[in-house]
Parts: structure tokens; sequence; C-alpha cells
């Protein structure tokens, strides 16, 4: 895999990158993560052409414009962002052309394009025409093989960008090398990704914790079953219902929980543990979040949009080693999958 960081200002100068970047969040905390790369493309070339999608539109939807993240991003980077709201190629190229040395771009929502999702090739060369290099720093979507992600890469030299590579140094040391007790706490909804994560990681962790609308899913197909103790897999004790349906873990399981996590030396988060829209269904997630972060000799990583919201709500996102900004992607990283961003630039 060639890196980003590994390039020299020589090599970027008078270049115009195009960068992938995940703008798919409703506040801007994935834009946050990925500034350093940002500022050090803009820096070093001639321009910068930004490339995102954003929900999962079927063709335009003034909604999942990208418009409002340029202005965002304008605001983070105290510099001029042009926003392109059309994929006329050729006039975009000549717009590129046309201003100075450090000009930023935004190209409109990709997912506006059938081509982005179907991994479109004449999609992908046309988005490498823009320019003459390629950077992804976009973990959250290389598990999905779109041209802007995957296709592209054909096209042009292609690098991991400085976020991107942070995200694969975390992630596989925390798989590869676990300080023990290792434990990884799951919730939230995706249960087919979840089980994936427990069948290829089963036997490195000492305890995977279950909580969230996950607990259901796993009675309901009889994944677990009490009668039948598995060593490593430590279901919720009680909980709080709300019409016979499970919205939280209960004061029991928190203090199992704690226990469990307070012994680790590796600890991966995903899935909040209860219906956390509602206050009162917090209550088990914000224990957790809680302990997590007193214990300050483990190697801590959380993932998930929920997740990640939560910790930085409750002011807690500092105490953690690392949070990905993956949140389906980090959930076939730990399955051990091949993400075919990753896949593309190697
Ligand atoms: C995410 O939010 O997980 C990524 O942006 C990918 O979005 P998707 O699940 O709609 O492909």
């Amino acid at each position: 895999m060639k890196y980003l960081s590994s390039l020299k200002s020589q090599y970027l100068k008078g270049k115009i990158c195009i960068l992938r970047l995940d703008f798919n969040t409703e506040d801007n905390w994935r834009m946050e993560a990925s500034l350093p790369t940002l500022k050090f493309l803009i820096k070093n070339c001639r321009a910068v052409v930004i490339l995102s999608h954003k929900g999962r539109p079927r063709g335009f939807e003034e909604k999942l414009s990208l418009r409002n993240s340029a202005k965002d991003l304008k605001k983070a980077l105290k510099k001029q962002v042009i926003f392109v709201p059309h994929f006329r190629f050729q006039e975009i190229k000549n717009l590129i052309d046309s201003v100075p040395k450090g000009s930023i771009f935004l190209l409109e929502n990709l997912r506006f394009l059938e081509g982005e999702e179907q991994n479109n090739s004449v999609l992908a060369e046309h988005l490498a025409s823009l320019g003459n290099f390629y950077v992804n720093d976009a973990f959250a979507v290389s598990h999905r093989a779109n041209a802007s992600v995957a296709a592209i890469t054909e096209f042009l030299p292609s690098y991991a960008g400085l976020e991107l590579e942070t995200e694969l140094k975390n992630l596989s040391q925390a798989i590869k090398n676990p300080g023990k007790p290792f434990v990884i706490i799951l919730g939230g909804l995706k249960i087919k990704d979840k089980l994936e994560v427990y069948h290829n990681l089963k036997n490195k962790v000492d305890k995977f914790l279950i909580g969230g609308a996950l607990t259901t899913e796993m009675l309901n197909m009889k994944f677990w079953d009490p009668k039948l103790k598995t060593k490593n897999l430590i279901m919720p004790l009680d909980f709080k219902l709300d019409k016979a349906v499970i919205h939280d873990i209960g004061p029991e399981s928190v203090k199992l929980f704690k226990e469990k996590i307070k012994m680790a030396k590796t600890i991966i988060w995903n899935g909040p543990l209860g219906d956390i829209r509602q206050k009162k269904f917090s209550n088990g997630t914000k224990e957790i979040a809680k302990a997590m972060s007193a214990n300050t000799t483990a190697f801590k990583i959380i993932g998930g949009g929920e997740t990640v919201m939560f910790f930085k709500k409750m002011k807690l996102d500092k105490k953690i080693n690392f949070v990905s900004t993956g949140g389906g992607a980090m959930l076939d990283f730990l399955a051990g999958k091949k993400l075919p961003g990753i896949e593309a630039l190697k």
C-alpha cells in the first residue's frame, strides 16, 4: 500500500489531487478527522478536488446535496471552497485550470449519479481526469466498491490519506497483538455484521459484552441460549423494558460489564447498549462509557456513528485512544473481510 505520508512535497508540487472523503455524518466529525490530510494537500498541491457521498439517494435529492458541507468546510479551513453543483466534467476541468494555486473544490454528492454505487469505470475515468493523483481518506466508505473508492484507482497513482493510515494502524494493532484481557462491546443494530465480527475474533477475544437491539435479535434467532454457557459471550443479566420490549441493559448487567472493562487491556466498542435516543434508556451506555474512559491502562477504540456521537456529547471521546470514523467499515475490518477501497490501494 502506498501512503500519502511517504510523498515528498516536491512530488506534490504543481499537481491536482482527487481526494475521497466521507461527509456522510449529521455533524462534521468525519470531516474534522480528515483536516490534517486536507491541510497537507492544500499546502503542497496546485488544487484539491474533494469527492464524497451523502445518504442513499435515488437520483438528485436536494436535502442530500453537499452544498452545506462546502460551507462547513470553508469555516473549518478558513479558506474558500468552490462547490461544483454539476457533473459536466470538461467544464469542471476548465474551471480547475483557471483558478490560483491551493484552490479547493467540492463536487456534488456522487451518489446522485448511478455509476457511483455500481463502481462504474466510465464514471471513475471521468473523475480521475480531473487530477494527477488520488488519495482515499474515507475509511468509513472503504467497504463499498464504489467508483470514487475502488474503480478510480485504476486510472491514477493512488494513496492512503493520513486518517486512513491511522485507522489501519490502530485497528490492526488492536486485533493482531491485543493486550489481554481483550474485550469487545457490541450493541446497536447490524446483527449480521456483528455476528461476523464474533465469528472472526472469537478465539482472540476474552469477552464479548452484548447489548442494545442486538440482544433481542440474538435471543430471537436462538443464537444464544442461557442454558448453553459460551465462555466468552456475555449477554445482559437484566433489562429495562418498555411494553415488554428490551430498551436498555439493567443495573446488574452494568455491574457485570463494568467488572470486565476494569480488567481489560484492550477494549473495542461499536454500537450503543440501549435506545440512546431516549434519555431514560441511555443509562447502560452512559455507565459503560464512563467505565471505559476510567480505564487508563487499556488500549481503547470506539466506532460507529451513534457510539462516537454519544462519547462526544459526554465529552469522553478524548479519553479514548482511537475514535474510528468507520461504522460498517470498522465492523467489516474486524470481521476479517477485504475492504474494496483498501484492496484497491494495494
Ligand atoms: C457510513 O456512514 O457508514 C458510510 O458513509 C457508508 O455509507 P453507506 O452505508 O450508505 O454506504
